[in-house]
């Protein structure tokens, strides 16, 4: 089959493009540079002359605090471009793979979401993805949306965002104490896992919303704890709460994802945070 990749130079597409090439599909990778996918010409001449039966979209926009001053250019990333896609996914007769966040949530239920739990996101960036969900699923009947958490692979050690353990080994080396929220969970979820997940579920035919979060509910301090305890590090750490720690965009407290799905398609589950953390600072070698 041939695969048309947006986002491929974030860290869940380079791992997209690695395993669907792996499995054995002719894989068309789209970065930011290729494609603008908030520019529907842009897409129309990229793919019109394709014979593409799946298209995956990673890409997005995942600055969190800065999209509460720039909530329109947020949406047209994670909101109309999603239709963009959706739209000519229907054109091409294509299906659309589209990820989502955790953060389509309030994080007031304390426990981990699950796909049928009531969505009500509470910044300018879960609004985005939700209208991203919405729309890849008004246009495209079989899209499949995978709602994932605190996504950490080794390209982020080169993209401009970046990821959580990449910021805390930046953190540490400059010194001084970190002070880390141990107030709000999330399921950090390790890219390539969650690459192969996709795939899994892409070969299933499986459509709908998906919860893909690394599995386990932990604090960020517990988190960064891990973090050096691996790396072999021991920085000063000060647990923060979110009173002390106020940031621009509100956040859910408890984010967690439970893949209750998942767990029913017979899918691998993902591996323990602890071994996901261990891949990626082998990976980061
Ligand atoms: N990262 C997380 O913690 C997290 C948590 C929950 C859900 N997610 C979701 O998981 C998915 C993958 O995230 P990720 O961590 O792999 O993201 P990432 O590393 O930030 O990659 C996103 C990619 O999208 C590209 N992009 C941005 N605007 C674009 C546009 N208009 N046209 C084409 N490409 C554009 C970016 O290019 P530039 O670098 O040039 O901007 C970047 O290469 C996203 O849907 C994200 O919302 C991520």
């Amino acid at each position: 089959m041939q695969v048309a990749i947006f986002g491929a130079a974030g860290q869940l597409g380079v791992e997209l493009v690695r395993v669907f090439g792996e499995r054995g599909h002719f894989v068309h990778s789209f970065r930011r540079s290729d494609a603008d996918i908030t520019d529907p010409a842009q897409l129309e001449a990229r793919l019109a002359a394709l014979d593409i039966g799946l298209v995956l979209n990673a890409a997005a926009y995942n600055k969190v605090d800065i999209a509460e001053s720039e909530p329109q250019v947020a949406y047209a990333v994670n909101g109309l471009a999603v239709r963009n896609l959706a739209v000519i996914c229907r054109q091409l007769d294509a299906r659309l793979v589209h990820f989502s966040t955790d953060y389509v949530f309030d994080g007031a239920a304390g426990r981990p979401y699950r796909e049928e739990d009531p969505v009500r996101p509470i910044s300018a960036y879960g609004v985005s993805k939700l209208a991203g969900e919405f729309y890849a699923q008004a246009y495209c009947d079989s899209a499949l949306v995978l709602r994932t958490s605190g996504v950490f692979g080794p390209a982020g050690r080169h993209t401009a965002g970046g990821n959580f353990i990449e910021s805390m080994l930046r953190l540490a080396a400059k010194g001084g104490p970190l002070r880390i929220v141990n107030d709000h969970f999330a399921s950090p979820t390790y890219a390539p896992e969650l690459a192969r997940v996709t795939a899994d579920l892409v070969d299933l035919g499986q459509s709908g919303v998906f919860h893909a979060g690394g599995g386990e509910p932990i604090s960020w301090f517990d988190y960064a704890v891990k973090i050096f305890r691996r790396a072999g590090l021991d920085p000063e750490l000060k647990p923060a709460n979110e009173r002390e720690y106020r940031t621009a965009a509100r956040r859910p407290r408890f984010s967690a994802l439970e893949n209750a799905r998942l767990s029913r398609t017979g899918i691998t589950p993902f591996a323990p945070l602890d071994r996901q953390i261990e891949l990626y600072f082998a990976a980061r070698r």
